[in-house]
């Protein structure tokens, strides 16, 4: 089978490689969320929480800080259990299973400090067997894409935040996974810098589906990019609302989000956000 990673210069439509040594990324798996709680000992994140994603959704989740949101993509993601109800994910509910489906993007970028930019963004194709050559051919195609060009030798250390998530969400997206569990992917970058990569993240989605959850504290950038936006409330986190912004959306982020009907929804996000907080 040929290996190909590129990004499709016509449409910004990421094509994922599936090594030879890798398990072929099951198409389009849904998050099934029901009666979910948690705990960190006694303090209690999360509450008979019920969410459904289905496959190749993009669901956001907003909700003030601290109400569980990382926590609850952790527990998506089989990195952490739950004290109550089940989470399936593509129809498997235990922990490796649902690690295997999911590529998380943590809030912090994590990215290992004594490897290059090239070899952070090349990490998750590592990790499926690819030699190190072929992962930072596949990686450095996108490097230029994600504003990253020039700086594939340079360590995280001497990048600036903006650069090391960019290099965070590029090796997130590179392991191929069907589900997308992405906290605050946009959070360090610059306001034009944001609103491009949204508007590439909305095209790729359009032409190479995944199933997504989004966690932002941006109600905009959720409802530009998300079919639904679910609104938690503080801790314990519950869903008390659920938004959607109007369709069709316009392609042109800056039309999308001045259309009046788009700016209605957004100011019943943040009545809901702003209910959810007392
Ligand atoms: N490993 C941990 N051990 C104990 N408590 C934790 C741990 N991680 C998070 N918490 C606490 O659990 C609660 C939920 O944390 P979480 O990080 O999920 O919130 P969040 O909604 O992502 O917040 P933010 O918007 O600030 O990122 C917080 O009160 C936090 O202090
Ligand atoms: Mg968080």
């Amino acid at each position: 089978m040929r290996q190909d990673t590129s990004m499709n210069a016509e449409t910004g439509a990421l094509r994922v490689p599936q090594s030879g040594t890798a398990q072929a990324a099951p198409e389009g798996d849904g998050v099934a969320i029901r009666g979910l709680g948690h705990a960190y000992g006694e303090l209690q994140t999360i509450e008979r929480l019920e969410l459904e994603v289905e496959p190749h959704a993009v669901v956001g989740l907003v909700g003030p800080s601290g109400c569980g949101k990382s926590t609850l993509l952790e527990l998506i993601c089989g990195l952490r259990e739950p004290s109550a109800g089940t989470i399936g994910v593509g129809g498997a509910s235990s922990a490796p299973e649902r690690l295997a489906r999911c590529a998380y993007m943590p809030q912090r970028d994590l990215l290992l400090p004594w490897y290059s930019a090239l070899d952070n963004a090349g990490l998750a194709l590592r990790n499926q067997g690819r030699r190190k050559g072929a992962a930072r051919a596949e990686a450095a195609e996108l490097f230029g894409r994600f504003g990253l060009a020039g700086f594939e030798a340079t360590a995280p250390a001497e990048l600036s935040g903006g650069m090391r998530q960019r290099v965070a969400f590029l090796r997130t997206l590179l392991a191929g996974k069907p589900v997308l569990a992405l906290d605050e992917p946009f959070a360090a970058l610059d306001a034009i810098t944001r609103a491009e990569m949204q508007e590439w993240l909305a095209g790729a989605l359009r032409t190479d589906p995944r199933t997504v959850v989004l966690v932002t504290h941006d109600v905009e950038e959720a409802l530009y990019l998300c079919d639904r936006v679910a609104v938690l409330s503080a801790r314990p986190g519950r869903i008390i609302a659920e938004l959607r912004a109007p369709d069709p959306r316009a392609e042109d982020r800056d039309a999308a989000v001045t259309d009046p009907a788009f700016v209605a929804v957004r100011e019943e996000a943040m009545r809901a956000l702003r209910e959810g907080m007392r």
